[in-house]
């Protein structure tokens, strides 16, 4: 089991934009764009990092042992280790059936530790904006005492997308910069409680 305690205050905020569709074609794709072009765009004081959830084969749950990789996927290692690299995270989740994906919520339940008192945003999409999947993701960060941003980015279906491409405005990259900022904020405040 790893924990990534050894940040110095010097350091740049390690941040992971985590991509939490893995269907195609996907929505995910173009807002997944939208933030690389806005982040390339914009030159914020953090390393970030995009963790694609297609990247990664993860297995259900009954493969989990947190206290040892024995047997354990290298997929699994490399999610874990990959999410235990960042201090602070940006999920971009769609909203299934009212709900949090299953694949995304997998993902998220496999591990453990590698959450624990990190901020994480949200930029959610759906008829809704993503709202009710967005809120069922802070209830499951509570365990971990994670972060949560009050802002969220809702992304409306019909509104803000010509079917799958989102349609960027003036709103969006407004929106985005001001996550980006709290998150940012907030990752280095937290740090000390992140400290064994
Ligand atoms: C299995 C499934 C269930 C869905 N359920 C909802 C839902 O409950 N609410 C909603 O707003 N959109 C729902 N949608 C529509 C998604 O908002 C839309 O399909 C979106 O494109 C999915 O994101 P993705 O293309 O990045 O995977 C659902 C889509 C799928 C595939």
């Amino acid at each position: 089991m790893t924990e990534h305690n050894d940040t110095t205050a010097d350091q740049l905020p390690r941040l992971g934009v985590v991509i939490g569709s893995i269907r195609t074609p996907r929505k995910a794709d173009s807002v997944a764009d939208w933030v690389r072009k806005h982040l390339e765009a914009h030159d914020y004081p953090a390393e970030f990092t995009v963790l694609d959830l297609k990247d990664f084969e993860l297995p259900p749950l009954e493969h989990f042992n947190q206290h040892s990789d024995q047997h354990a996927p290298a997929d699994l290692v490399r999610w874990r280790d990959a999410v235990d690299g960042c201090e602070g995270f940006l999920f971009i989740t769609p909203e299934y059936n009212r709900a949090a994906p299953g694949y995304f919520k997998n993902a998220y339940d496999l591990l453990d530790v590698q959450w624990k008192h990190k901020p994480v945003g949200f930029i959610s999409y759906g008829g809704v904006g993503g709202a009710r999947a967005v809120d069922q993701w802070r209830v499951s960060m509570a365990p971990y005492g994670m972060y949560t941003i009050g802002q969220q980015i809702l992304l409306y279906n019909r509104y803000d997308f010509d079917s799958d491409t989102l349609q960027v405005n003036d709103r969006h990259e407004k929106s985005l910069g001001k996550l980006l900022e709290e998150l940012h904020r907030l990752t280095v405040a937290t740090r000390p409680l992140r400290q064994n």
